[in-house]
C-alpha cells in the first residue's frame, strides 16, 4: 500500500544516512516519529538557513543533521512559547503551524547524516575539557554512533557544529540568556568557565 511505500523509503533513507555504528533502535530514537519525506518538503523555507541536508553553511546558523528530534521539537516549542529568544528563529518557529508539521520537520534533519566538522582541531585544552571525568562535555554529549550510547534524545549533538555558533550558545548559558533547559545542567556547567574555556572547548568540538 501506499502508506508501507512511504514507510520503507523512509527507513531506506534513514539506513543511508546513519552514523557509523549506529544501532538500528538508536536511529528510531533521533528520527523520532515523523514522516521524514514529508518534512523534506515542509523544511524549505528552514533549509534557506540550515542548510539542505542541515549542514548550514553560516558559522552563526546551527547545524540540524542529525539532530535529535526531539531536541529539535523542543527548541521550537520554546522559541514559541517565548522561553528561548531569538530574533531570527521565534519568527521562524511561529511560522511552524501544527504539531505534525514539526514532527515531520524534525524527522527530516534528524535523518540527515550526522554533522561533522570539517578539520580536526588540535586543542588540547578543549580536548581535555570535552573528555574530563564526570563533568568532561562527553559523559553526557556522547556523538551518534559511539559508545556509550546515550540513549537521550533531550541532550543535543554537539560534535561537529559550528564553533561560532557552540561559543554563543555557551555564553549564553553563562550569561542566563539561554535558560530554557528543564534540568540547568549547562547553566551549571558554564558557571565557572571563563571566555578562553568556552573558546578552547569550541573549537575542539566543531573539529569533531
Ligand atoms: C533566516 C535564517 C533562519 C531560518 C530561515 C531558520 N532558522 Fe533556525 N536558526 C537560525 C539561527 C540564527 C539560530 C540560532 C539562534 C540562537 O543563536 O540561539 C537557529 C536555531 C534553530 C534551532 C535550534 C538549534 C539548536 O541546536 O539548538 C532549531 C531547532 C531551528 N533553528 C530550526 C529551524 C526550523 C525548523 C526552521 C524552519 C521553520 C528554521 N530554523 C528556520 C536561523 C534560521
Ligand atoms: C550533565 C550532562 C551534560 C554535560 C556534562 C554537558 N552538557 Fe551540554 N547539554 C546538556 C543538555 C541536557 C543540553 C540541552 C539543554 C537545553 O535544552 O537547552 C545541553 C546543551 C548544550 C549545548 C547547546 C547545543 C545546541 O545545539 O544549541 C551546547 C553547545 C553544549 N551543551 C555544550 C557542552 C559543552 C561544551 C560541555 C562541556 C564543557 C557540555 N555541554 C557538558 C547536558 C550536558
Amino acid at each position: 500500500m501506499h502508506c508501507n511505500f512511504i514507510a520503507s523509503l523512509a527507513i531506506m533513507l534513514i539506513c543511508t544516512l546513519a552514523a557509523a555504528g549506529e544501532s538500528p533502535e538508536e536511529i528510531r530514537l533521533r528520527v523520532g516519529a515523523g514522516d521524514l519525506v514529508a518534512g523534506k518538503e515542509k523544511s524549505a523555507k528552514c533549509q534557506a538557513c540550515h542548510g539542505e541536508d542541515g549542514n548550514s553553511r553560516t558559522d552563526n546558523y546551527p547545524k540540524l543533521a542529525g539532530q535529535y528530534a526531539a531536541y529539535i521539537r523542543q527548541q521550537i516549542h520554546d522559541f514559541k512559547s517565548g522561553a528561548r529568544v531569538d530574533p531570527v528563529m521565534s519568527a521562524m518557529a511561529a511560522s511552524v503551524e501544527s504539531e505534525q508539521d514539526l514532527l515531520d520537520i524534525a524527522a527530516y534533519f534528524a535523518s540527515q547524516k550526522p554533522m561533522k566538522g570539517e578539520s580536526s582541531v588540535d586543542n588540547k585544552v578543549g580536548k581535555a575539557r570535552y573528555l574530563g571525568f564526570v563533568t568532561g562535555c562527553r559523559s553526557c554529549h556522547v556523538p551518534a554512533g559511539e559508545e556509550p550510547a546515550k540513549f537521550n534524545p533531550e541532550i543535543p549533538v554537539i560534535a561537529g557544529q559550528h564553533k561560532e555558533y557552540l561559543i554563543k550558545q555557551l555564553k549564553d548559558y553563562k550569561r542566563g540568556t539561554r535558560r530554557n533547559e528543564s534540568n540547568g545542567a549547562m547553566s551549571l556547567m558554564t558557571r565557572y568557565m571563563t571566555d578562553r574555556n568556552i573558546e578552547d572547548v569550541a573549537s575542539y568540538v566543531s573539529g569533531l
